[in-house]
C-alpha cells in the first residue's frame, strides 16, 4: 500500500477524468458500492478456489460474529448492489463505471501492490455480441485518448454452463495423467477447479499447460456463435486482437468472451486490464436472470505505462506529468500583496490555476521558487509597478519579461473581465494580508 503524491496524482485525476468523459459518452453513469462486503459475496462470485478467495483477501471477524473483507474487486459489489436495489426493474442495458481502490494481500512488485486501483464499468441485462463489442471499442477509445498505444489485445471465449462440465471431464482426464509433476497448486486444482491450472504462471508447468486441451474444441454452438459473432464485430470496428486458448482469467464468474489488454512495457505484470462475460453471475448471488460484461482496468499499472511513453523532455520538467501552473505572482510589500491577491481572485475565478508568494521577498528569491515549482509565468509586483498600473510579466520558458496591464493580463488567460461589483477586493475594505 503506498501513497500517491504530487505530482503524479496530477496524471492519476487525468485517467479519472479522461474515464469519466469516455464512459459517460457511452452512457455508463457512476456507481459507488462499500469497501467492505460480507465474504460470502465474493467466495460466491470469484469463486473459492480462486487464488484471490483462496489466499489473497483481507477477510476479518467482526464484533457480531459476521466474516467481512476488503473488497478485492468490484464487479461483485455491483451485481450485489444491482440485486438488492432491484436494478434489473429500469429499461434497458443496465450501464455503470466505478473507480476506487481493491485489496489483495499478494506479493508486491513493480505493477502488483495490496492496495491498487481499479477503473471498471459493467454493462448489465442483455447477452448481444453486441455489447461485448462495444465494451472494448470503449476501451480502446479510451487508451487512444489517453495516449496509450503498443497494448494487445487478447480474447477467448470460456463457454458456458452447458458446455463447460464436457471441458472440465476432458480437462480432468488428461490432468490426471500428468498434474503429479506439476506445481502443488496446479496438483490441488487438477482436483477442485482444473481450468485455474490454464491460469498457472509457474515456469516449469508451462510446457505441460501448453499441451493440455483448449476450450475452444468444447464450445456448443451457442458459446462458439456468440464468439464469432464478437470477432466479426471488432473485425468491422478495424479493432485487431489475439484469440488466445488459454485466457480463462482468475476469477470463476466468466461466461463466454474473456478479455485481456497486455503492455509490454509493464514487465511481469503486463496486464493492464481485464474483463469478460458473467452471464450466470446474477443467479449465483440468488437474482434474476442479469447477462453482463465488464471490465476493470488496473489503474496503477496505466498510470505505470502513461509514464513509460511520456517523452523523456516531458519526464524531466520539474511539474513532469503533473499540472502546470500557469501563473506564479510575485509582490514586494503589502499593498503590492493586495493587488496580487485581486488578480490571483479575477483569475481564478475563472478555472485558471495561480500560486501568490507566501512572503514579500527579493525578486530573485521568488523567480527562484516559481521555476523550481514550473511556473509558466511570473507577474511581478513592486512599487514602480503598483505606481503605474503596469505589471511585469515574465515567461519563464524564453526569460521575456513584458509589462502588462491587469486588463491585459486578464485577455492573456483568455479571462472575460470580472464584474467590480462581484469581485469588489478585499484589500479596498482594509483588510490585512
Ligand atoms: P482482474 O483481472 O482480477 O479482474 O483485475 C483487473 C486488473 O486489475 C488487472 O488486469 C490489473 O491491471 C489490475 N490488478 C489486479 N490485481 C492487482 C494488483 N495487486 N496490483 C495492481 N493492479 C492489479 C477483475 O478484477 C474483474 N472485476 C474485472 C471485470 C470487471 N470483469 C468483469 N467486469
Amino acid at each position: 500500500m503506498r501513497d500517491i503524491l504530487p505530482p503524479e496524482s496530477a496524471l492519476w485525476a487525468r485517467i479519472e477524468d479522461q474515464a469519466r468523459a469516455v464512459f459517460l459518452a457511452y452512457n455508463y453513469q457512476e456507481i459507488r458500492t462499500p469497501i467492505v462486503e460480507p465474504t460470502s459475496l465474493f467466495v460466491r462470485s470469484v469463486g473459492e478456489e480462486t487464488d484471490i478467495v483462496g489466499k489473497e483477501m483481507y477477510t476479518w471477524t467482526d464484533r457480531d460474529e459476521s466474516s467481512l473483507t476488503l473488497r478485492p474487486e468490484a464487479t461483485a459489489s455491483v451485481m450485489r448492489a444491482y440485486i438488492e436495489h432491484r436494478l434489473d426493474q429500469r429499461i434497458g442495458v443496465k450501464k455503470y463505471f466505478y473507480m476506487g481502490p481493491m485489496f489483495r494481500r499478494e506479493r508486491p512488485q513493480k505493477g502488483r501492490y495490496r492496495q491498487f486501483f481499479q477503473i471498471g464499468a459493467e454493462a448489465i441485462g442483455s447477452e448481444s455480441p453486441v455489447v461485448d463489442a462495444e465494451v472494448i471499442e470503449m476501451l480502446v477509445d479510451y487508451l487512444g485518448r489517453l495516449g496509450v498505444s503498443g497494448y494487445d489485445l487478447l480474447v477467448n471465449s470460456v463457454g458456458c454452463k452447458q458446455c463447460r462440465p464436457a471441458y472440465h471431464t476432458a480437462l480432468r482426464d488428461a490432468l490426471a495423467l500428468v498434474s503429479g509433476t506439476m506445481c502443488v497448486d496446479c496438483q490441488r486444482r487438477a482436483e477442485t477447479n482444473p481450468m485455474r491450472v490454464l491460469d498457472c504462471k509457474i515456469p516449469a508447468d508451462q510446457p505441460i499447460i501448453e499441451k493440455l486441451p483448449t476450450l475452444a474444441g468444447s464450445l456448443c454452438e451457442g458459446c462458439k456463435n456468440h464468439f464469432a459473432q464478437v470477432q466479426l464485430l471488432l473485425n468491422s470496428r478495424g479493432i485487431a486482437y489475439t484469440v488466445t486458448a488459454r485466457l480463462v482469467r482468475g476469477l470463476d464468474y466468466y461466461t463466454r468472451t474473456t478479455f485481456e489488454f497486455v503492455h509490454g512495457s509493464l514487465g511481469a505484470q503486463n496486464t493492464l486490464l481485464g474483463g469478460g462475460r458473467y452471464d450466470g453471475l446474477s443467479e449465483d448471488l440468488g437474482g434474476p436472470p442479469a447477462p453482463g460484461i465488464g471490465f476493470s482496468i488496473g489503474e496503477d499499472r496505466l498510470v505505470l505505462t502513461l509514464q513509460d511513453v511520456a517523452p523523456k523532455s516531458e519526464k524531466d520538467q520539474p511539474d513532469a506529468l503533473g499540472a502546470r501552473l500557469p501563473l506564479y505572482i510575485a509582490w514586494m510589500g503589502e499593498v503590492a500583496y493586495r493587488r496580487a491577491a485581486e488578480i490571483a481572485r479575477e483569475i481564478r475565478n475563472h478555472g485558471v490555476a495561480v500560486e501568490i508568494a507566501a512572503d514579500s521577498m527579493k525578486l530573485k528569491r521568488s523567480l527562484e521558487i516559481a521555476s523550481k515549482i514550473g511556473a509558466q509565468r511570473v507577474l511581478i509586483i513592486g512599487d514602480q509597478e503598483l505606481a503605474e498600473g503596469r505589471y511585469q510579466l515574465k515567461n519563464m520558458a524564453t526569460g521575456e519579461q513584458r509589462s502588462v496591464t491587469a486588463e491585459e493580463l486578464l485577455v492573456i488567460y483568455d479571462q472575460p473581465l470580472s464584474d467590480p461589483e462581484v469581485c469588489a477586493p478585499e484589500a479596498d475594505k482594509g483588510t490585512t494580508p
